[in-house]
């Protein structure tokens, strides 16, 4: 069967696909200068010898000799033949193809775009032009603005003058058809027959896709009239939601990760003439998730910087959301006095701008520094009240150590105890828990052999202590049942008889105030007798209960980085096994430990951190 897709489709397919994006999705790949290296996935390597050139867009591996493109890297990968590769990567970029259309409608299709960019391209020159015929209004305010006749070069900026119809005129002289000229949304249809320019005297923005090609603009007025902006319509080539203006510029530097996202054109603008050459902006209101998806493509995080009024933060919050929900990481810079980038960086430099970047919030932050805003007040209730809500966005982070963090920012910040916040926030959790349960133990407690004890391979004294003081906080604050198990469970405790009591406690802990315990573990009276009478204080909870938590989370680690081993001690012995398997084997378990080593660590430093 022939080529079913034609060369335009394929071509737009492989430049919606960063290879180096697409590879990094099934291995993990290195910058080494202006190239990236891993270890190929198409044969067993120790050393990396696959080498990425993001420049080619192409891969080669240096060990086993594949390599290509795009494509061909997701026909071997995922097993698959050409045109289902081609359909894969064509969803991975929101590409449509319809498979019922013939190859002449597709290449219809195509040959209609093609001229469609083609006029647009032909007008955002002849607005460059006019830019740089002096003089003329629209240069005088950009200069005036401060911009750089360099800036508006790069960018492509230009003017449409003020007539009604210069625009169409020229680009009939070119050979152009009303019709198509209209279907690119640079004319209108007048009442009394004829067209007339859509844009006029304005400062041209022109849009571009991320291949470069120009698909629509955006028309900013030299005085105060209104619109102050006027965009393209939606036209086959332009649709204001798929579209980041700025984007295309972005992508030609690999290297830059991080992408500062703007409401605006003069924001990208202005920042791009101090250095930030990584900004783009939403086209005015909130991300959608189309744009949410193309940012993630070509960064790591994303600084949302969006104006600080009211519509401003509405908008921000809409599409954190729409950033949390596609899995994209990202910090809010928020600017003072309600300032845009642009103003900002006018009135106080790139420097000062560089610092808020670095400074710039996490979630949680960014939401109670709204939370902040609205009850700022001196009064009693109004601390209250900012109590409840701090806890109650506090109550979400999920690792106790950082919550524990976050509580001692508020309460250094706000003067309200740590203790108060703590408490509103276990009220909190319980709140939720009772619905959500995420203990296995429905009902009953398991009998004490359906556990593995866990013989401590070293000495760990000070985790056992940890294990009896969080247990005796269970018993004598049931409140605090909650709290504990929500970060831990019975699995994690290392004595048999422990795991046994926490279990019966887990599925027991709406109905514990009067039971005593030794009544359903008379074989373990004595354990829980000694548990409770162990010399210890009723230590300060702030400081102590996580750090017990943790303690236990990271016995249960190097407890099971020993059984791995051990497991690889026995394969090294097993004379049964081929060279061939050992070394298999041996590999799987080294990635084993290595994980788990890797969680340890970032356990440790989470301790250090809190
Ligand atoms: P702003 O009013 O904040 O404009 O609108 P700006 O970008 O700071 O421009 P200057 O500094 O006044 O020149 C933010 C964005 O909202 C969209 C545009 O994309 C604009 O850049 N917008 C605004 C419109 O689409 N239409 C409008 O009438 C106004
Ligand atoms: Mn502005």
């Amino acid at each position: 069967m022939g080529n079913f897709f034609s060369e335009e489709l394929i071509n737009e397919i492989k430049d919606s696909n960063e290879i180096v994006d697409v590879i990094s999705q099934y291995i993990q790949v290195k910058a080494v200068g202006l190239s990236y290296k891993a270890l190929c996935p198409f044969h067993n390597e120790k050393t990396p010898s696959f080498i990425i050139n993001p420049e080619k867009q192409i891969y080669k591996c240096f060990g086993c000799g594949e390599g290509g493109d795009v494509i061909s890297f997701i026909m071997k990968m995922e097993n698959l033949d050409f045109i289902e590769s081609i359909e894969l990567l064509a969803k991975r970029a929101n590409i449509e193809i319809n498979r019922t259309e013939s190859l002449e409608d597709i290449k219809k299709q195509i040959k209609g775009k093609n001229l469609y960019y083609e006029i647009n391209k032909k007008a955002g020159l002849y607005f460059y032009k006019n830019l740089t015929k002096k003089p003329n209004p629209a240069l005088k305010y950009l200069l005036e603005r401060g911009l750089t006749s360099g800036i508006l070069k790069s960018l492509g900026l230009g003017y449409s003058i003020d007539s009604w119809n210069s625009l169409m005129q020229y680009l009939q002289e070119e050979g152009y058809h009303l019709s198509d000229i209209e279907k690119c949304g640079l004319i209108r249809p007048g009442k009394s027959g004829g067209y007339y320019d859509y844009f006029r005297n304005r400062i041209m923005f022109p849009i571009f896709n991320v291949r470069g090609e120009v698909v629509g603009f955006g028309g900013r007025v030299i005085d105060d009239s209104m619109p102050k902006y006027l965009n393209s319509p939606e036209t086959q080539v332009f649709s204001k939601s798929n579209i980041l203006y700025g984007l295309n510029f972005v992508r030609r530097d690999t290297r830059n990760r991080q992408i500062i996202l703007v409401e605006g054109y003069m924001d990208v603008v202005a920042l791009r003439q101090a250095g930030f050459k990584n900004a783009v902006a939403s086209l005015g209101t909130s991300l959608t998730e189309f744009q949410g998806k193309l940012l993630k493509k070509y960064c790591d995080e994303i600084i949302v910087c969006f104006d600080g009024d009211e519509a401003g933060e509405k908008a921000t919050m809409r599409s954190l959301d729409i950033l949390n929900k596609i899995g994209c990481r990202f910090r809010i810079l928020v600017l003072p006095d309600n300032k845009d980038p642009d103003d900002f960086i006018k009135l106080y430099g790139k420097d000062k701008f560089q610092e808020h970047i670095d400074n710039s919030m996490s979630l949680i932050d960014y939401k109670i520094f709204l939370a902040r805003n609205e009850y700022f007040g001196d009064t009693i209730e109004d601390k209250v009240k900012l109590a409840k809500k701090i806890s109650d966005i506090i109550k979400d982070v999920k690792s106790p150590i950082e919550r524990e963090g976050y509580i001692e920012k508020v309460a250094n910040e706000t003067g309200i105890s740590k203790e108060s916040i703590k408490l509103e926030i276990l009220n909190k959790i319980g709140n939720t828990f009772v619905h959500g349960s995420k203990f296995k133990y429905s009902s009953g407690y398991r009998k004490s052999n359906s556990y593995i004890e866990m013989v401590p391979p070293v000495e760990q004294k000070g985790h056992i202590i940890a294990e009896k003081q969080l247990i005796k906080f269970m018993i004598t604050d049931n409140k605090l049942i909650r709290y504990i198990l929500n970060s831990i469970s019975a699995e994690d405790f290392s004595v048999a008889e422990h795991q046994e009591i926490v279990a019966y406690l887990a599925s027991n802990m709406d109905n514990m105030k009067d039971k005593r315990l030794e009544e359903f573990f008379p074989h373990l009276k004595e354990n829980i007798n000694k548990i409770l009478l162990t010399d210890i204080e009723y230590i300060d909870l702030n400081n102590t209960l996580d750090k017990y938590i943790v303690n236990l989370k990271k016995y249960k680690l190097l407890y099971n980085i020993r059984i791995l081993e051990e497991e690889q001690h026995n394969i090294v012995n097993n004379p049964c096994l081929t060279e061939e398997e050992v070394e298999n084997k041996l590999l799987n378990i080294g990635t084993e430990i290595m994980k788990k080593n890797t969680q340890l660590q970032k356990l440790k430093r989470s301790m250090k951190g809190g």
